[in-house]
């Protein structure tokens, strides 16, 4: 793999930028569910640096959960029609007030899966909290309750988001030079 200096269009969204807009996030969770149980779900791997950043801005007592969707794809960095959960969760979120972390609501049907499969396990609550939403290449409806940033259709790596698997330590989200980047046979 690359370094990602080499392969680093622009940098969208700076390291400052992120963590003054997580710290926003976490207070806004942590007043719409004081007094209430929490369980923060993380959707693996991309939604591990945001959901422990985020757990720290949250001051009421909660939960964490992991789980892993993979979507059925026309190429890897496409997503389609369907998504299929390949590592359940632990918990039983019965009667639990959910709240799933990922990185970025790209075509929709990742969340939209998801939501529809923990909505029959009858949690209190289930919303969705995004760091990234890219609008323009929505295919599912998916309701997004809190979201770090909009950005354009541009593909973007770092805090998470990964280029084939690598960069997701990064600590700022940026937009892959397509003509430098030589992804591997
Ligand atoms: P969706 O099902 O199309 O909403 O796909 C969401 C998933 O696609 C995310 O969880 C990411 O793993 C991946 N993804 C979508 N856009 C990007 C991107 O720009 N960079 C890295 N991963 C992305
Ligand atoms: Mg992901």
């Amino acid at each position: 793999m690359q370094d990602y200096q080499d392969v680093l269009a622009e940098i969208l969204i700076d390291t400052a930028s992120l963590q003054k807009r997580v710290a926003e996030l976490g207070k806004q969770i942590s007043d719409d569910y004081r007094g209430e149980d929490l369980l923060l779900i993380c959707i693996l791997r991309g939604g591990v640096p945001f959901m422990v950043d985020l757990s720290r801005h949250i001051s009421v007592p909660h939960m964490m959960d992991f789980m892993a969707v993979s979507s059925y794809g026309v190429g890897k960095r496409e997503s389609s029609g369907s998504a299929r959960v390949t590592l359940d969760l632990q918990m039983d979120i019965r009667d639990h007030n959910v709240l799933l972390v990922e990185d970025i609501v790209d075509s929709g049907h990742t969340i939209a899966a998801v939501l529809q499969m923990l909505g029959t396990r009858q949690p209190k609550s289930l919303k969705v909290c995004a760091l990234l939403d890219k609008p323009e290449r929505r295919e599912a409806h998916v309701p997004i309750d809190y979201l770090g940033f909009t950005i354009p259709n541009k593909f973007v790596f770092g805090y998470g988001l990964d280029l084939d698997e690598y960069h997701r330590n990064l600590n700022f989200v940026g937009v892959v030079d397509l003509d430098k980047y030589k992804p591997a046979e």
